[in-house]
């Protein structure tokens, strides 16, 4: 089935994460033109140039710094013109979970500024860029996490920042339609999936094994999994009626497994 994303110019943010390069990928492969938004390394983009000659758009930017995004959307016209989708998709976790009662506040602001204010700012000025660039159709794609619906002991900072998103999605999809009238919003929540952010969690085997637990399809998710529904909600010829959605790809995880069985064999006896 067509995509309809042929000529269609996407920004994404992360793009050269283990996410964000799958999905730059599969634009291209589309015939859509990309402003592929990488943070300090650009080098596995830099082999897509060759492969689309002409349809792909390298740059630099820090989704915390305001001017920074505002540059970034400012490059993307200069190069693509109208930017018909953006992919905010930018995301840090740390890989040493800390309860509460030990969590620094550098911790905790470092990860809502990216995560949250970071998407606010690509938002933003994708939404604000609508005003200059007018047309119908316009498609926000967000990238959370189930993080953001189970919660996750240790990491208070993350899955908040995640849960967060969903205050934008709900409240976006209202305005974006002031200035765009076919204009929508979305959120794709992934689960496990494996790429450098998850590298060391999925290392570990006893770590897997709860995860697995929790997942009917018994798996973690490939790049493309998550990237094919961001195409989909990204294409106004697939899902041109889907807004204020969240797509959950994570297999049908339950939740968490909380406690190991050697845990809970004392309460089980009493
Ligand atoms: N992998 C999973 O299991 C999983 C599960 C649920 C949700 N997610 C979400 O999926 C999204 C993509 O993550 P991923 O798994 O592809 O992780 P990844 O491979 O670590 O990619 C994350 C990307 O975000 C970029 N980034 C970090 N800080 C940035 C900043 N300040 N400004 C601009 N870009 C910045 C990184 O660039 P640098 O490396 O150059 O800093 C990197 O390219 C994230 O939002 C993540 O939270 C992932």
């Amino acid at each position: 089935m067509r995509t309809g994303l042929k000529d269609k110019h996407i920004v994404i943010t992360g793009a050269s994460g283990g996410i964000g390069f799958d999905v730059v990928s599969r634009f291209l492969e589309e015939g859509a033109k990309v402003t592929a938004c990488y943070h300090s390394d650009p080098r596995g983009l830099k082999t897509l140039l060759d492969a689309f000659p002409g349809k792909l758009n390298n740059v630099s930017a820090d989704v915390q710094d305001e001017f920074s995004v505002e540059s970034l959307f400012i490059k993307a016209n200069a190069a693509f013109g109208r930017v018909d989708v953006a992919v905010a998709n930018a995301g840090i976790a740390s890989h040493e979970g800390v309860a509460i009662h030990a969590m620094s506040i550098d911790r905790w602001h470092k990860t809502l500024a990216v995560n949250l204010t970071g998407v606010f700012l690509c938002a933003k000025h994708f939404i604000a860029n609508l005003k200059m660039y007018p047309g119908d159709d316009a498609s926000l794609v967000i990238v959370g996490s189930t993080s953001g619906e189970f919660g996750e002991a240790g990491y208070c900072d993350y899955s908040t920042s995640k849960a967060g998103l969903k205050g934008l999605l709900l409240t976006l999809k209202n305005e974006i339609v002031h200035l765009s009238v076919r204009g929508r919003v979305n959120l794709v929540n992934p689960g496990w999936t494996v790429t450098p952010m998850a590298e060391v969690a999925l290392n570990d085997k006893a770590m897997v094994s709860k995860i697995l637990q929790t997942i009917p399809l018994r798996k973690v998710a490939a790049p493309a999994d998550i990237a094919h529904a961001i195409l989909y909600l990204a294409s106004d010829k697939l899902a041109g009626h889907v807004s204020g959605q969240t797509i959950t790809v994570a297999g049908g995880m339950e939740g968490r497994v909380l406690f190991s069985t050697d845990e809970v064999m004392d309460d089980i006896r009493q």
